[in-house]
């Protein structure tokens, strides 16, 4: 093996042959965000330890087993954020956001970090989409919210991937549902995991998402938690499923999903791809969250998808991405002189919107043309001495190579109508 410093486990760089499907991407994902009313936010990426721990739960794996908790050179113990939705809500706090017209809606793209088992889909350095709503209550937020999710995967063409549904009742119906679960698991006691065996007292629910061989063999006949929700917990969760056939989006309750983070309440969801088998996204209410942070009593809701995920399941299932634009023309030199003039023009060209490109290496000119053929190059030309007396330019077609004389005062404009033309050539050919 080369002797470079490899990248930490668990991380990827993301190269300019991947870059342009994460941008792809990201723009779908913002622009169907705003297009329901959320706006975005960018939060730091590392917090106060104490904001995981009060928000996502100090019994759950991610703040037991995955945190990346340093303390920094003040004493201080900082982490590096593993979600977004602690942060999310710390800020709306901070910058009292919650003061304004509610709900808050609010969208971010943002790197988390869980220190986990590396591999396919799972990664120590990831990237979140997530979006929140705070200040209702309604089962129309939950519905709003499941569809925002449903439609960003029908853009990008992820048809398959199913809604899995779960309601995990509110504080009063899940302390009757801990003490069952106590005694289901309390005659497990000699097979569960150290960790869950400190869970059995502190919090039940949590062994549900022990991963663990063993503790998931006894989670197999765990009781169902819609068996206990409390009659208000119910009417919302069966009022978010009439929205949701209102809005012809397919779903199945599951009742093992229970979610690993300690802040939700009632409505849970999970999207999850059939053929890479990874759950690409999933959220829930926090009706206690904003309140358990500091704020007063608002109830909220959102969810968040892992772009990795997103990608790899659009490649799984044969999804095209565009690719980015090729060069639009490149201007060729012959000596000091025209290499100084196409500089001039390229600038020109590209303050006008234009991808040029011109030789910055000092190659011949054959090897230039070879540079503009390799880096797909719509138009070429090449400027010498008696380009630069007459002020006229022989523009090629590198498709057809055809070539056109054009004055370089006209070339911005003609390259301009070039571009539209071979656009609209591309889609008689089409049809
Ligand atoms: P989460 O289910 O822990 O929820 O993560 C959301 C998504 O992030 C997952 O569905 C998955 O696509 C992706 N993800 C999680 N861990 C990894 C990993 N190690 N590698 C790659 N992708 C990963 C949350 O984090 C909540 N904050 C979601 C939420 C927002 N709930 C309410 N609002």
């Amino acid at each position: 093996m080369a002797n470079y410093i490899q990248k930490p486990r668990g991380t990827e760089d993301i190269t300019p042959s991947q870059s342009y499907r994460w941008s792809f991407l990201e723009d779908i994902l913002k622009e169907t965000a705003q297009s329901f009313g959320y706006k975005e936010i960018r939060t730091p990426t590392f917090e106060h330890t104490e904001l995981f721990l009060r928000g996502v739960g100090d019994t759950t794996d991610v703040v037991q087993k995955e945190m990346y908790t340093f303390t920094d050179k003040g004493n201080r113990s900082l982490t590096l954020k593993p979600e977004g939705t602690a942060g999310a809500i710390r800020a709306a706090l901070e910058n009292g956001l919650l003061g304004d017209a509610l709900p808050l809606k609010l969208n971010y793209i943002t790197p988390c970090f869980r220190y986990d088992k590396p591999q396919a889909g799972r990664y120590r350095e990831f990237h979140q989409f997530g979006v929140e709503a705070v200040g209702t209550i309604s089962p129309s937020c939950d519905a709003e919210i499941i569809s925002l999710g449903s439609v960003i995967l029908n853009r990008l063409g992820l048809l398959d991937i199913s809604l899995q549904l779960n309601s995990i009742g509110c504080p009063t119906c899940r302390a009757k549902y801990h003490e069952v679960l106590k005694e289901y698991f309390s005659s497990y006691k000699d097979r569960l995991c150290g960790t869950c065996l400190t869970r059995l007292d502190k919090n039940p629910m949590r062994i549900i998402d022990c991963k663990v061989p063993s503790c998931k063999e006894i989670v197999k006949g765990t009781p169902s938690i819609l068996d206990y929700i409390c009659e208000e917990c119910s009417t919302h969760f069966n009022e978010v499923q009439l929205r949701l056939e209102a809005l012809s989006i397919p779903f199945t309750v599951d009742s093992s999903i229970v979610r690993g983070l300690d802040y939700y309440t009632k409505t849970v969801f999970e999207f999850v791809d059939p053929k890479s088998g990874l759950t690409v996204g999933g959220g829930g209410r926090y009706d206690g969250l904003v309140e358990e942070l500091g704020g007063s009593s608002l109830p909220g809701i959102g969810f968040g998808m892992g772009i990795e995920r997103i990608l790899l399941a659009m490649e799984k299932n044969s999804i095209d991405i565009p690719q980015p634009n090729s060069c639009d023309v490149y201007l060729g030199s012959i000596g000091n002189d025209a290499n100084i003039k196409a500089l001039e023009l390229t600038t020109t060209l590209r303050t006008s919107g234009i991808f040029a490109e011109c030789d910055i290496v000092g190659r011949s000119v054959k090897a230039q043309m070879k540079y503009a053929n390799k880096i797909n190059a719509k138009f070429s030309l090449v400027l010498g001495d008696n380009e630069i007396a007459t002020n006229s330019v022989s523009v090629k077609a590198m498709a057809t190579g055809e070539s056109t004389t054009v004055s370089v005062s006209e070339l911005c404009d003609y390259i301009k109508t070039a571009l539209i033309n071979l656009e609209l050539s591309k889609i008689e050919i089409d049809i």
